[in-house]
């Protein structure tokens, strides 16, 4: 039998010109370059009318000599309508610099990886329109973490403080397998948690949070919002929400928050982390758990 499958007629291809109108700037030329479309001196020409972003890119690399010492690195990037901070800095990396580093995986403010700090403030780069930012563009890694390479963050300590929460359904008296039953949630129930479902584990939020910037033990607002989900969801029981509780109002817990709302502000999918906390604050009073 064949392994080789016929791609299915409405499947989505790259050189269908139906496509064309939904392709970002960056992957239009990567296609027109393919096709030996793309001027040799366009860049230029478009640089001389100055129809090019000015970004500045920090940069360093522990393992080669010339980027140990931290610096920013100016690429002027020919501009496009619809062009965004990503198709910016992968523009650079492309034409430019093959080493400039940084992640990126979905282009559609899913997948969480390519939170920056653009202009001073946390934001995901496929998300933000360069047209709405002041020149130069200051591009950096997320504050407060450990820089691996350019702007690559060691985003380890994130996802251990994800994890300390338990974020995953608990039950004290699972039934055997055979006498499972579908669990069912209440709308009103699902529209209180439908926000804070919403999280993409991209750390801008911990990042932004001075807090959690001189408490290395704060759990943070993405964890603490995490744990807001399960311990607000009807399907759990008193117990297992009691005992979310008494993780959070740990000394370095829900506590620590002083509604700076920093975090609220730098949240690419607007959840509202700061009314969270409080609210899971309030829950912690009148179960009277501990204040630190
Ligand atoms: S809460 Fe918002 S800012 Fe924080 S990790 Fe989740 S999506 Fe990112
Ligand atoms: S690339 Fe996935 S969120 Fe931006």
């Amino acid at each position: 039998m064949s392994t080789q499958q016929q791609e299915p007629e409405s499947q989505e291809s790259p050189q269908d010109p139906e496509m064309k109108g939904t392709e970002s700037p960056q992957q239009r030329r990567l296609k027109e370059k393919e096709e030996g479309m793309v001027d040799e001196h366009a860049e230029e020409e478009a640089e001389a009318a100055g129809e090019t972003v000015h970004i500045k890119v920090f940069r360093y690399d522990p393992e080669v000599a010339d980027k140990q010492e931290p610096r920013f690195d100016d690429f002027h990037v020919p501009f496009e309508k619809g062009m965004t901070v990503l198709d910016a800095v992968m523009y650079a990396r492309d034409e430019f610099d093959s080493s400039l580093t940084f992640r990126h995986s979905c282009r559609q403010a899913v997948c969480g990886s390519d939170a920056f700090f653009v202009n001073g403030s946390q934001m995901l780069g496929c998300k933000t329109q360069l047209s709405e930012l002041e020149q130069p563009v200051r591009i950096e890694p997320l504050p407060h973490q450990e820089v691996v390479k350019d702007l690559v963050v060691d985003m380890d300590h994130f996802y251990d403080q994800m994890h300390a929460v338990e974020p995953y359904f608990q039950d004290e008296d699972t039934p055997a397998a055979s006498d499972l039953e579908e669990q069912r949630q209440s709308p009103e129930n699902r529209e209180k948690i439908k926000m804070s479902s919403r999280c993409i584990w991209c750390g801008a939020c911990m990042s932004s949070c001075n807090i959690a910037a001189g408490d290395n033990e704060y759990l943070g607002p993405a964890a603490i919002n995490k744990a807001y989900k399960f311990a607000m969801d009807d399907r759990e029981s008193e117990e297992i929400k009691e005992h979310r509780l008494r993780i959070l109002e740990q000394e370095h817990g829900v506590w620590r928050c002083q509604t700076q709302f920093s975090c609220t502000e730098v949240c690419p999918k607007d959840i509202p982390l700061t009314e969270h906390i409080q609210e899971l604050k309030r829950e912690a009073v009148k179960k009277n758990l501990k204040f630190w």
